[in-house]
């Protein structure tokens, strides 16, 4: 079986595979992740393959502590060390230069690599023993709703990777928040679980890159418009949605607040209305609707606090149709 309970045992075998070269999904606190040696150009092509993710889009890297970034990039800005002093271990991703040896397939080719410490004691455990830095995206097809189970991985990617580490639900439930930090002021790239106005505490001023703006060379695919998406067609609403659910027919899935009433025949899933707790359970809940083969998932319309921000920019790719 490709999924195996996370434990010492399974985690030392799975350091081993990821030293051959081979794949390993794990745990994080925000996602699962499907990882290679970000050393091994050739294991780290196989997790493109995988996923069928475009060659443009660079991998973030994941190392167990700061003393270790230094084996994938070439400098370490005074603001860097600020926010990982304050961050990591934990969901904060930051973009500095790249050393030269490491693989293109790593950045896309690019100037920068993308670095993190998580705080999973799961994927610590296993960075620490494979003592290689692991470049891990989200473990599902490109585009698609990142995982927050094992059992999500399995649905995505089933036997393509060589082990499964099952170490239960994500805690975080949504993706790292991404930081450029190879000039100031430093530029937020992806919006995630450590909020801008936290960021903003430690670092003072934050450029939010928008993604209309159109670039030269793309920064951070995750600027592309249609990403973490469901088979299913995803609608917002303009309120709790009770009255868009009411007003179709066919089959309908809805996810909405805990405390708004069902409406009769339609499938509801709901969660709390604190960013945090949504965020935990924003993913799993789609997974689910998307599974059920309904016609179109309404989504309940998310306060417009920045607090929201992250919750606001998954929600809007995944209703963006292309
Ligand atoms: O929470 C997370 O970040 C999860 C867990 C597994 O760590 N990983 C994740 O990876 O979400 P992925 O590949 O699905 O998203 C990585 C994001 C993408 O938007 C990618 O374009 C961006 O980080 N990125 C990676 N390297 C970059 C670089 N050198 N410059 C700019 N953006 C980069
Ligand atoms: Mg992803």
């Amino acid at each position: 079986m490709v999924i195996v309970p996370a434990n010492s045992e399974t985690i030392a075998r799975a350091a081993e595979l990821l030293r051959g070269g081979g794949l390993i999904a794990f745990p994080t606190e925000t996602v699962y992740g499907v990882g290679a040696n970000a050393l091994d150009a050739s294991a780290v092509a196989r997790i493109f393959a995988v996923k069928g993710r475009p060659a443009s889009n660079p991998i973030i890297v994941h190392v167990a502590d700061t003393s270790l970034v230094s084996t994938v990039a070439a400098d370490w800005p005074d603001v860097a060390a600020r926010l990982a002093a304050k961050f990591w271990p934990g969901p904060l991703t930051l973009v500095l230069p790249r050393r030269v040896d490491v693989p293109d397939e790593v950045t896309a080719g690019g100037p920068t690599v993308a670095v993190r410490v998580p705080a999973h004691p799961v994927a610590l455990a296993l960075l620490r023993g494979a003592g290689v830095p692991v470049a891990a995206p989200s473990a599902n097809r490109s585009s698609a709703l990142s995982p927050t189970t094992a059992q999500h991985v399995l649905q995505s990617l089933g036997g393509l990777v060589d082990m499964i580490l099952d170490g239960g639900s994500c805690p975080g439930g949504i993706e790292s928040t991404v930081v450029d930090v190879t000039s100031l002021p430093v530029r937020l790239l992806r919006p995630g679980l450590v909020t801008v106005s936290q960021l903003e505490e430690v670092v003072g001023e934050v450029v939010k890159v928008s993604r209309a703006q159109p670039h030269a060379v793309l920064r951070s695919p995750g600027l592309m418009d249609r990403h973490y998406a469901p088979r299913t067609p995803l609608e917002l609403a303009n309120d709790d949605g009770t009255a868009r659910v009411g007003q179709l027919s066919g089959r309908v899935g809805w996810l909405t607040w805990n405390d708004v009433h069902g409406v009769a025949g339609v499938e509801r899933r709901s969660l709390p209305r604190d960013a945090v707790g949504f965020a935990a359970g924003l993913y799993a809940a789609l997974h689910e609707l998307d599974s059920l083969g309904l016609e179109v998932i309404v989504v309940a319309a998310v306060p417009s606090d920045p607090a929201w921000l992250a919750i606001q920019d998954r929600l809007s790719r995944a209703a963006h149709r292309s």
